[in-house]
C-alpha cells in the first residue's frame, strides 16, 4: 500500500512536470491583485552618460481574473493614480496623468501568452501604447526555451532562461516592427544601432506572477565619427503588492462571448505610431523657416557651416512640402539671391511635389536659367532617394535631345547617377525596369555617336550608372576605341566594384598596361595599372607587373607612375611593402638605382585630410605626367570608416596638347599633339559631373593667356548636398516610441586661378576647396503627456589650398603646395524634457570645441626639390 502511494505520488509529479508551466496559482478567478509600477526613462549623450533627462511614471495597477479556467484566463487591467516625475528629480513637476487611469483594458491570457489585447475606443495612440506596455509584462513563460512574442517592441525571438524554480530571464532580439525606415547604402554615411531588451521575472512557489523588471536600451551612433549620438535606456518594474478576492466575474463560452458586455476592441501588441502635433500657429512651415534663413542661403555662405546646418534644416519640412509652396518660393523675388541654394535644397528633398516645381528652372532661357537647371540636376544626382517617377520623367526629357549641349550633358550624367543611386535601394537592382531602360538608353545613344566628344558624354552616363551589364560594351571601347574613348572607357571601368574583376578582365587590363596587342594611350595604361592594383595582387601577379620597370618601354612617365603607386601602396599597407621588398631583392635588375630613382614627374601619394576629434578622411592624389605637364590629374578626398571608403570630392584635371609649350622636347608618348585642351572634371559623391572646359584648340589657349581671363579666382562648383541620411524608430517595451535620425550635408566652394606667361616661361594657380561641413542627429521620444529629445550636431569648415608654380625656362620645375589652414571643429549636444500638459521645458546643453591645426602637406622628395629650386631663383 505505501508503494502504491510512493509510486503513485511519482506518477503524479511526472504527470505535474509534464502539463508543465506550472502557472498554478496564477490570477486565479474571480481574485484581483495589484502591483506597484515604475517606469524610468532616460536619455543622454553617447559619450557621457553622467547627465542625462527623462522622466519617472509610477502608478498603481490593478489586475482581476474575470472568467477562465485553468489555462484560459480574461483580466481586466485598471490603471491608478499615475503621476509623472522629471529626472533629474524636480518635485515641482510631479503631475498627475490625467486620463491614463480612466479606462479599464482587457487581455486574454493563455499560459503566459497574451493572446489578445482590448482597450477603449477613444485612447488615443500613446495612451494605448501605455496600456500594452503594461499588458505585456504579465506575458512570460517557466519553461526555458525560444519562443516568438509579440509586445509593445514588435513580434520578437525571445529566450527563456530560468535561474531558479522562481527566477526568470528573457532575452528578446530581432524584433520586427513595420515602421518608416531610410540609410544610405554607403556604410561609412550610416548611423548603427547597438540595442538590449530583456526582462527578468520572478514567481512565487505556486506560480504567480510577483515581479517583473523590463529593460531597454539603445545607442544610437553615427559612423562617420567616434562615439558621437546618444542612448536611451527604459526601465520598468512591477512588483506585487496584494491581492484580495470577490471580484464579479462574467460569463460565456469563449473570451469573445464573455468580452461581449465591455465597450472595447482588439489590437495587437505593437506599439501604434504617434505622430505629435504642433499647435495651431507655432507650426513650422518651409516658407517661415526659409525667412528665418534667408542670410545663411545666399552665395557668400557656400562653402561654410552655415549654408550646411540650413539645408538640414530644410530638408526635414521640405519632404512635406507641396509642389505649390515650393513654385511661391522659387517665384519670390525676395528670394532672387537664395536660388541657387534653393535648387540644392529641392534636389536634396526629391520628392515628386518638389520636382515638379523645379521643373519650372528646367525650361531655360539665358545662361542664368541654364545655371540654376544645371545646379538643380546636380543636386538631385547625389540625392539619396531617387524616385522612379523622377527618373522616367528626366530619361524622357533627354530622349527629346536638348540642344543645349551642356544641359544635355548633365541630364544624362544625373538620369545615370539616379538611376545607379536606383538600383541601390533595397527591394531593386540592376535588373529594375527603370534602371534597364536607362541603361538601354545608354547604350543606344552611345552606338549611334559618330564623334568621341559623343562617346565620352554617354561612357560618362555609363560610369555613372555603373550598371555590370555595360561592362563588356566598356571593356570593348576601352580596347577597340580612339585614344580618348579608351581613356574614358577606362575611367568608368575603373568606378566599378572591384569584386566584378574576374580572371578575363584581369587579362584584359594587363593587355592594356604592357601593351601587349597594341599601344595605348598612357592614361590608358595608368588606369588598368590603377586596377590590376586595386584587385590587391599576390605575390606572382605583382612580380610580372613589376617587370615593366626594368623593361625598355619607352614611356618613362607610366613607369615613374607604377614607381609611385608602388611606394603610396607600400606607405599605406606594411604587408604590401613586406611583399614588395621580397620582390626587388629576389631581383638583381630591378634592386638597382636606376630603375629606382626612374625619370619622370608623375606622382602618386595619400595623405591624412582628418581624423579624430573629426571623421578620419584621406587625400588622394593621382598626377600623370606628360613630356614634362600634367596629363591627368586626380585629387580624391575620401570619408573612411573601418575598411570602408566613401569618396566625397574628386577633383580631375586634364590637358592634351600642352607640351609643345614646354621646351622638354623628348615628348616619347604616343599622345597626339594636334590640339591642346584643358579642363577639369569633378566628381560629387561619386557622381561625375560634365567637364568643364577651360579650353580647347590652340588659338583659345593663346586667347586665355595673352587676355589674362583666367587671372581671377573664378568658381568651378558651389553646391550643398545632403551626406547622411538616416531615420528610424525603435519602440520600447514601455509602449514609448524613439525616433531616431541623422542628417549630414557638404557645402564645397571650389575656385581656381591660373596665371601663366609665355614670355616669363612660367605658369602659377591655386585651387581653394572651403568646405562646410554640419551633421545633426536626433534622439527623440513623444507621447501626449512626455517628450524627451537628444540633439547632437558637429560642425567644421575645412579648407585645403593647392598651389603649384611651373616655371619652363629650361628643364620644367613643377613645385605643389598643399596645404590645410587651421579649423574648428564644435560639437553641441542638447537634452530636453517637455511636459506638455504644464507647459514645462527644461534643457541642457553641452558644447565643445576642438581646434584643429592645419598643416602643409609634405608631398615627396622631388617635388621639395624643385621647389627650392624655384625659391632660390
Ligand atoms: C561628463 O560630464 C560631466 C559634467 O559635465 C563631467 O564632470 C565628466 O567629467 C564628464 N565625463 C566624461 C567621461 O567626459
Ligand atoms: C579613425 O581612425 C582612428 C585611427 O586609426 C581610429 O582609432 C578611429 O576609430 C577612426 N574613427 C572612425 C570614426 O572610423
Ligand atoms: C625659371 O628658371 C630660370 C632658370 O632656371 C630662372 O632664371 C628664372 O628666374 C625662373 N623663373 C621663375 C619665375 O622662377
Amino acid at each position: 500500500m505505501k508503494l502504491l502511494l510512493v509510486v503513485l505520488s511519482v506518477v503524479s509529479l511526472f504527470g505535474h512536470c509534464h502539463v508543465a508551466p506550472a502557472f498554478g496559482d496564477a490570477f486565479q478567478l474571480g481574485t484581483e491583485q495589484s502591483f506597484s509600477y515604475l517606469s524610468e526613462v532616460r536619455t543622454g549623450s553617447a559619450r557621457n552618460a553622467s547627465h542625462t533627462v527623462g522622466y519617472i511614471v509610477r502608478a498603481k495597477i490593478h489586475v482581476a481574473t474575470m472568467w477562465g479556467d485553468d489555462e484560459h484566463k480574461l483580466l481586466r487591467l485598471k490603471i491608478e493614480s499615475p503621476t509623472l516625475l522629471t529626472t533629474p528629480g524636480d518635485i515641482r513637476h510631479r503631475t498627475t496623468l490625467s486620463g491614463v487611469g480612466s479606462t479599464s483594458f482587457y487581455i486574454y491570457w493563455n499560459l503566459g501568452q497574451v493572446k489578445k489585447f482590448f482597450t477603449s475606443k477613444n485612447d488615443d495612440a500613446t495612451l494605448t501604447n501605455f496600456k500594452k506596455g503594461v499588458a505585456s509584462l504579465f506575458q512570460y513563460q517557466l519553461l526555458d526555451g525560444k519562443y516568438v512574442e509579440e509586445d509593445p517592441s514588435g513580434i520578437c525571438d525571445v529566450q527563456y532562461t530560468s535561474h531558479s524554480s522562481t527566477r526568470y530571464h528573457k532575452a528578446k532580439n530581432n524584433c520586427q516592427f513595420s515602421g518608416d525606415r531610410f540609410e544610405r547604402t554607403e556604410y561609412p554615411l550610416r548611423s548603427l544601432i547597438r540595442t538590449s531588451r530583456s526582462v527578468d521575472f520572478t514567481v512565487s512557489t505556486e506560480g504567480s506572477l510577483e515581479k517583473v523588471v523590463a529593460q531597454d536600451y539603445l545607442k544610437y551612433l553615427v559612423n562617420a565619427y567616434d562615439n558621437f549620438g546618444a542612448f536611451v535606456e527604459s526601465v520598468t518594474r512591477l512588483e506585487i503588492e496584494g491581492s484580495s478576492k470577490n471580484v464579479d466575474t462574467v460569463s460565456g463560452k469563449t473570451v469573445d462571448d464573455a468580452m461581449k458586455s465591455f465597450d472595447v476592441y482588439e489590437q495587437t501588441l505593437s506599439s501604434e505610431k504617434y505622430e505629435p502635433k504642433c499647435d495651431g500657429g507655432n507650426c513650422d512651415t518651409l516658407v517661415k523657416l526659409i525667412k528665418t534663413l534667408k542670410k545663411s542661403l545666399t552665395n557668400d555662405h557656400i562653402g561654410k557651416q552655415d549654408s550646411s546646418s540650413a539645408l538640414l534644416k530644410l530638408v526635414q519640412l521640405g519632404r512635406a512640402t507641396s509642389a505649390e509652396d515650393f513654385l511661391r518660393i522659387l517665384k519670390a523675388k525676395t528670394m532672387h539671391d537664395q536660388k541657387a541654394q534653393l535648387l540644392d535644397l529641392l534636389g536634396a528633398v526629391q520628392t515628386t511635389e518638389s520636382h515638379e516645381a523645379a521643373k519650372s528652372v528646367l525650361v531655360y532661357e539665358s545662361d542664368v536659367d541654364m545655371f540654376l537647371a544645371e545646379r538643380y540636376l546636380q543636386a538631385l544626382a547625389v540625392g539619396s532617394r531617387p524616385k522612379r517617377a523622377v527618373i522616367e520623367d528626366l530619361l524622357a526629357m533627354a530622349e527629346n535631345k536638348p540642344k543645349d549641349q551642356k544641359f544635355y550633358d548633365t541630364l544624362v550624367q544625373t538620369v545615370a547617377s539616379m538611376g545607379h543611386r536606383f538600383a541601390k535601394l533595397p527591394g531593386n537592382s540592376f535588373d529594375t525596369d527603370v534602371v534597364e531602360n536607362v541603361k538601354d538608353y545608354l547604350l543606344r545613344q552611345l552606338n549611334s555617336c559618330a564623334k568621341d566628344k559623343c562617346k565620352q558624354q554617354f561612357i560618362r552616363g555609363l560610369h555613372n550608372l555603373k550598371s555590370p551589364k555595360t561592362l563588356n560594351a566598356l571593356v570593348k571601347l576601352a580596347l577597340e576605341g580612339s585614344a580618348k574613348v579608351s581613356v574614358s572607357a577606362m575611367k568608368a571601368l575603373r568606378s566599378f566594384s572591384v569584386f566584378l574583376w574576374n580572371d578575363d578582365f584581369r587579362a584584359t587590363f594587363e593587355d592594356i598596361f604592357f601593351q601587349v596587342s597594341k599601344k595605348f594611350d598612357s592614361s590608358a595604361r595608368a588606369l588598368a595599372l590603377d586596377i590590376l592594383l586595386d584587385i590587391k595582387p599576390d605575390f606572382e601577379e605583382l612580380t610580372h607587373l613589376v617587370q615593366l620597370l626594368k623593361s625598355n618601354d619607352k614611356a618613362y612617365e607610366v613607369k615613374q607612375y607604377l614607381l609611385q603607386k608602388l611606394r603610396m601602396m607600400a606607405d599605406r599597407c606594411p604587408d604590401f611593402a613586406e611583399m614588395l621588398r621580397r620582390i626587388m631583392q629576389r631581383d638583381a635588375k630591378l634592386n638597382n638605382y636606376h630603375v629606382i630613382g626612374a625619370k619622370g614627374l608623375s606622382t602618386a601619394l595619400t595623405r591624412t585630410y582628418s581624423t579624430v576629434p573629426s571623421f578620419n578622411a584621406t587625400l588622394e592624389s593621382l598626377q600623370e605626367m606628360s613630356g614634362g605637364v600634367l596629363k591627368r590629374g586626380v585629387v580624391d578626398l575620401a570619408l573612411e570608416v573601418g575598411e570602408e571608403r566613401f569618396s566625397m570630392f574628386t577633383l580631375g584635371l586634364f590637358a592634351g596638347g600642352l607640351s609643345s609649350f614646354v621646351s622638354s622636347g623628348d615628348s616619347e608618348d604616343n599622345e597626339d599633339d594636334s590640339d591642346s585642351i584643358a579642363g577639369m572634371e569633378l566628381a560629387v559623391q561619386g557622381s561625375v559631373l560634365r567637364p568643364l572646359v577651360f579650353f580647347d584648340g590652340k588659338g583659345e589657349l593663346m586667347g586665355h593667356v595673352w587676355s589674362g581671363t583666367a587671372s581671377e579666382p573664378t568658381p568651378a562648383y558651389q553646391a550643398t548636398t545632403l551626406l547622411q541620411d538616416n531615420e528610424e524608430i525603435f519602440p520600447l517595451q514601455n509602449g514609448g516610441i524613439v525616433k531616431l535620425s541623422t542628417m549630414g550635408a557638404i557645402s564645397i566652394d571650389l575656385n581656381g586661378q591660373v596665371t601663366m606667361s609665355l614670355w616669363g616661361r612660367n605658369a602659377h594657380s591655386k585651387v581653394e576647396q572651403n568646405t562646410g561641413i554640419a551633421v545633426t542627429g536626433r534622439l527623440s521620444l513623444d507621447t501626449t503627456f512626455v517628450s524627451l529629445r537628444v540633439d547632437f550636431e558637429v560642425e567644421q569648415e575645412p579648407q585645403l589650398h593647392l598651389t603649384s608654380d611651373l616655371n619652363f625656362s629650361s628643364d620644367p620645375i613643377l613645385c605643389m603646395q598643399l596645404m590645410q589652414p587651421n579649423s574648428i571643429l564644435t560639437q553641441k549636444v542638447v537634452k530636453t524634457i517637455t511636459v506638455p500638459g504644464v507647459k514645462y521645458r527644461k534643457r541642457q546643453t553641452t558644447k565643445m570645441s576642438h581646434k584643429v591645426s592645419g598643416c602643409t602637406h609634405a608631398l615627396n622628395q622631388k617635388n621639395n626639390d624643385m621647389c627650392n629650386l624655384i625659391a632660390k631663383s
